[in-house]
């Protein structure tokens, strides 16, 4: 194992190294690269959900006055097709869903582009869609692999005779709705083509969790060496996935660029187009058995899965993880099957898998608690398991019991009565609930490198990472600098840019893991050929090891949640969350409490208020923009609340860190329900938890 990290400037809550910039303007997003006389594309979209194009007339939007170009599928320059289907705009006749990039004008004003766009007329030859989920569809299939390539399936013994045979047991079905990413930065690309054919160059100034890897796609498809292609992305306005794999918006702007001659071409995407472009979280259908002895002990526990995905390309989330590890149970099965509908892609969205694969088991779980007569705290100390049921592994450290027993403690929950609608306050129901939480630590060992380069008695410490607005930078300057040995004043951080070193993408909750660690590696290796006293100039740029994985690895949390439900009207408040974690090291209180906080919001947003709701008619959201998809406001949330426990795990990397990103949205939804259930006696199995559920 490496050897970890002095710390010193690692643990100190330092405010944002780019906050200033940020706040005060002159921080350039995607949109606000400047670049000398940009054209401005706008997107045709389909308006049937299924069927092929068969005639663009695009007469009157190319006579239009400033318009310069219209891309149909019937011209567009080809590109190399086979890598990902995604990203083949424009290269066929097909729709396969409504909302498809079906045509693209360029003009010299957005608003030129706009106007021709609205009058590009495509015609279709219309194909029947479906968009139905449902569970008992038979064309339901197995996928290979679920995402990134977990098994599809597990199976320990006999989770159904152990159901059959149980003395206390819960058989229930629980859904999660489609949820979009909606970060405050919608997605935008600028790309601009330097020389001609043979020394052809590409620069693309794009919104991106990883400009390494959008680089990378964007090469295969246009059939080029990476290195002729740049992305720059210094700041990220969020994201949660959907900037964390290409969306065929990039590969239209820079297919447009190539008809413009070196000028460079804007493609902002509309919140609206949102919905249609850059992914979503599939909804999902969850049938969970558990079974149990009197005393709680869990015998058996199933989940099987039935979520969606594209006909033209597969993404299979892996929403049955949290079921193969979070409690023992000799007796264990999940299953995952995919529907493949007319509908776009579904993608990464905050804790992919577990977000959702958390919602159903720790429901259950509280059904079962109820069952068993048992605390919903205690049922789950008592099915702790001692190694990882679905690896056998030994954990690197699992402090999940710490992480209830605290947040129990904090929260007051030794005052809860036992039984459900029992507290009337005025003219609201009062309950809590309970849900665990978990999230795997995801590193990959030598995945990223970094340059440190001396001068004028500063260090510049280069890594292509991505600051989605979680902070990376600052945690990123603070490491530098230990590793440096030096204050964290004379570290300038330059992250977002191909031209610096690779890095893997800011997703699974590992960018600062994977980026960390080759930051401490470059720096030792800086210092161990510099010494403490380097020279002008002096340069060195390394990576880390790989290692081997003999440990279990994830981060817990347990989450509580107060509900209070409106007599007369079904309203439902939650005015306390509070969450307690085991995160390994925290690098930076402040910045780490942000992204836990902010994760429990987008926990309590999905369980109340998000919903992308699908018209089987049209096959497309129709409640594609902010009035109608509802988000939870300020006024939503009143109190929430993130601590952690001090948590020492010497197998993890350098900085002993976890990844604090996705784990505050784990189980919030549950923890939300149960205490709906708690305030009501209504068990609510289907997010969101609306009015009309709890009469
Ligand atoms: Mo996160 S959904 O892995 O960007």
């Amino acid at each position: 194992m490496t050897e970890p990290l002095r710390t010193r400037a690692v643990g100190t809550d330092l405010e944002r190294v780019d906050g200033w910039a940020k706040v005060t303007g002159v921080a350039p997003y995607a949109d606000e690269h400047p670049v000398p006389n940009p054209a401005y594309l706008q997107a045709v979209q389909s308006t049937v959900a299924r069927g092929r194009v068969t005639e663009v007339d695009a007469r009157a939007a190319t006579a239009l006055d400033g318009v310069l170009t219209v891309l149909t599928p019937f011209n567009a320059p080809p590109l190399r097709l086979g890598h990902d289907a995604e990203l083949e705009v424009l290269q066929s006749d097909a729709v396969w869903f409504r909302g498809q990039i079906v045509a693209a004008v360029v003009a010299e004003t957005p608003e030129i582009a706009r106007q021709a766009a609205d009058l590009v007329r495509v015609s279709f030859d219309v194909r029947p869609h479906d968009v139905t989920l449902s569970a008992d569809r038979d064309d339901l299939y197995k996928p290979e692999v679920v995402n990134p390539r977990h098994p599809t399936d597990t199976l320990t013994g006999d989770p159904d005779s152990a159901f059959d045979s149980a003395d206390r047991a819960v058989d229930a079905t629980y859904t999660t709705a489609m949820y979009h990413n909606n970060p405050m930065e919608p997605h935008t690309t600028v790309a601009v083509w330097h020389g001609d054919d043979d020394t052809a160059a590409l620069t693309l100034y794009d919104s991106t969790q990883g400009v390494h890897p959008l680089r990378d796609a964007v090469a295969a498809v246009f059939d080029l060496a990476p290195e002729r292609i740049r992305v720059v992305s210094p700041y990220v306005g969020g994201g949660f996935g959907s900037k964390g794999r290409p969306h065929a918006h990039v590969v239209l702007a820079a297919l447009a660029a190539r008809r413009t001659e070196g000028r460079a071409v804007t493609f902002a995407v509309s919140r609206r187009q949102m919905f249609s472009f850059v992914g979503y979280r599939t909804p999902t259908i969850q049938r969970m058995r558990l079974s149990a002895g009197t005393d709680g002990r869990l015998t058996g526990i199933s989940n099987d899965v039935v979520e969606l995905t594209a006909r033209f390309k597969e993404f299979a989330e892996q929403t049955g993880l949290p079921t193969r590890t979070m409690y023992a149970a000799p007796h264990r099965r999940t299953t995952h099957r995919l529907a493949a509908l007319d509908v776009p892609v579904p993608s990464w969205m905050r804790a992919p898998g577990e977000c959702p694969g958390m919602f159903a088991p720790e429901v259950a779980m509280d059904e079962l608690a109820e069952a068993c007569g048992l605390d919903p705290v205690e049922l789950r100390l008592r099915n702790e398991p001692e190694r990882d049921p679905d690896t056998g592994l030994p954990f690197s450290t699992r402090n999940f019991v710490a992480c209830l027993t605290e947040g129990a403690r904090r929260f007051g929950w030794e005052s809860r009565p036992r039984v459900s609608r029992s507290t009337r306050d005025g003219d609201w129901w009062v309950g809590t609930g309970v849900a665990g939480s978990t999230y795997p630590v995801l590193r990959q060992p030598g995945s990223a490198a970094a340059s440190v380069r001396y001068r004028d008695g500063r260090y510049e410490v280069g890594i292509g990472a991505a600051d989605l607005g979680t902070g990376s930078s600052t945690v990123l300057t603070q490491i530098a600098a230990d590793a440096l040995d030096v204050a964290v004043d004379d570290v300038d951080l330059r992250i977002g840019d191909t031209a610096l070193p690779r890095a893997p993408v800011a997703g699974g909750s590992s960018g600062t893991a994977n980026w960390g660690s080759a930051v401490v590696a470059a720096a030792r290796q800086f210092r161990g050929k510099y010494g403490p006293d380097p020279a002008d100039g002096d340069e060195y740029t390394g990576s880390d090891d790989g290692g081997k994985k003999r440990f279990a690895m994830a981060a817990y949390g347990a989450q509580f949640a107060e509900a209070r439900v409106n007599v007369h009207t079904g309203e439902i408040r939650v005015p306390r969350l509070l969450g307690v974690f085991a995160v390994g090291r925290v690098i930076n209180p402040r910045t780490a409490r942000s992204q836990l906080v902010g994760g429990m919001t987008m926990g309590l947003s999905m369980a109340l208020h998000e919903a992308s709701v699908l018209d089987k008619r049209f096959g497309f959201v129709v409640n594609h923009d902010f009035a109608e998809y509802h988000i939870a406001t300020c006024a939503d949330v009143p109190s929430v609340e993130a601590h952690w426990i001090d948590e020492d795990d010497p197998h993890l990397n350098p900085m002993g860190s976890k990844g604090i990103g996705e784990i505050g949205i784990v189980g919030t939804a549950a923890a939300i329900a149960n205490a709906v259930h708690h305030a009501t006696g209504v068990r609510i199995r289907d997010l969101p938890i609306t009015n009309d559920k709890v009469f």
